[in-house]
């Protein structure tokens, strides 16, 4: 297929990009992890990398290859992610399309579990940093210009990513639809709307690469936008 080369219009821009799951330990050889394959958040950073943004990948373990053009750092836990999101500050973009562990376990225990005890071990949680919502309401000197969040949602898609967008105070929303036979999770294609501050807009199904375009696209638009 003949490839039509993307305007450059993101140069001069730079992004963070989360993608993945994250893995919060229980003891050296066991964790809690939440699914995601990286596909959407991989497929947006080379995107963006595509019109010419200077962009971070921070993803969790995934089985996929670094996009190349991109820089990436890895990382395991919900905890290490903020800190290389802030660490990388400051960026005109952030996208959080990882899927992190709303929850960790409070004390990781230093030895394998073993399970010699007469009951089964009980896992005591901690809530775990919002990253989304750190890095939207951090001081306006570093926070970057368009902040991009996702929701996965099972029901009241939309009226849930409106309750996200103001309650985390990121600028988008792309929320969508992971009900049972929606089959987003390690696939390929996804649906999403768009919500914003004053607009919903519903994307059709189509390719994750797809929508990692489309979104570059708004972003980009977005910027060309606020600068003319
Ligand atoms: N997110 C994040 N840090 C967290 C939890 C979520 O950055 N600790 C980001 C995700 O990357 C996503 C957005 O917040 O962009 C929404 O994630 P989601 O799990 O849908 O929302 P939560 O706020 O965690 O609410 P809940 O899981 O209870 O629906
Ligand atoms: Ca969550």
């Amino acid at each position: 297929a003949a490839i039509t080369p993307l305007k450059q219009d993101l140069k001069g821009r730079r992004a963070i990009v989360t993608s993945g799951p994250t893995h919060e330990p229980i003891d050296p050889v066991r964790y809690i992890a939440n699914r995601s394959s990286g596909k959407q958040g991989h497929a947006i950073a080379a995107a963006l990398a595509a019109r010419g943004a200077e962009v971070t990948l921070v993803t969790g373990p995934v089985t996929l290859p670094d996009p190349p053009g991109v820089r990436t750092v890895h990382v395991e836990a919900a905890r290490d992610m903020f800190s290389a999101c802030f660490l990388d500050l400051p960026v005109d973009i952030f996208v959080a399309a990882a899927a992190v562990a709303d929850w960790r376990v409070a004390v990781e225990a230093p030895q394998k579990l073993k399970k010699s005890g007469d009951l089964p071990p009980v896992l005591k949680l901690a809530e775990n940093p919002d990253i989304l919502r750190a890095i939207s309401t951090t001081d306006a000197k570093r926070r970057p210009a368009l902040v991009v969040g996702f929701a996965a949602e099972t029901e009241n898609v939309v009226a849930h990513a409106q309750k996200k967008l103001s309650s985390k105070g990121c600028d988008w929303i792309l929320a969508n639809d992971v009900s049972e036979g929606t089959q987003t999770f390690g696939g390929d294609s996804n649906a999403v709307h768009l919500v914003t501050a004053n607009a919903v807009e519903d994307w059709p199904r189509m390719s994750k690469t797809e929508v990692a375009a489309r979104l570059a696209e708004r972003i980009a638009a977005a910027f060309n936008e606020d600068t003319t």
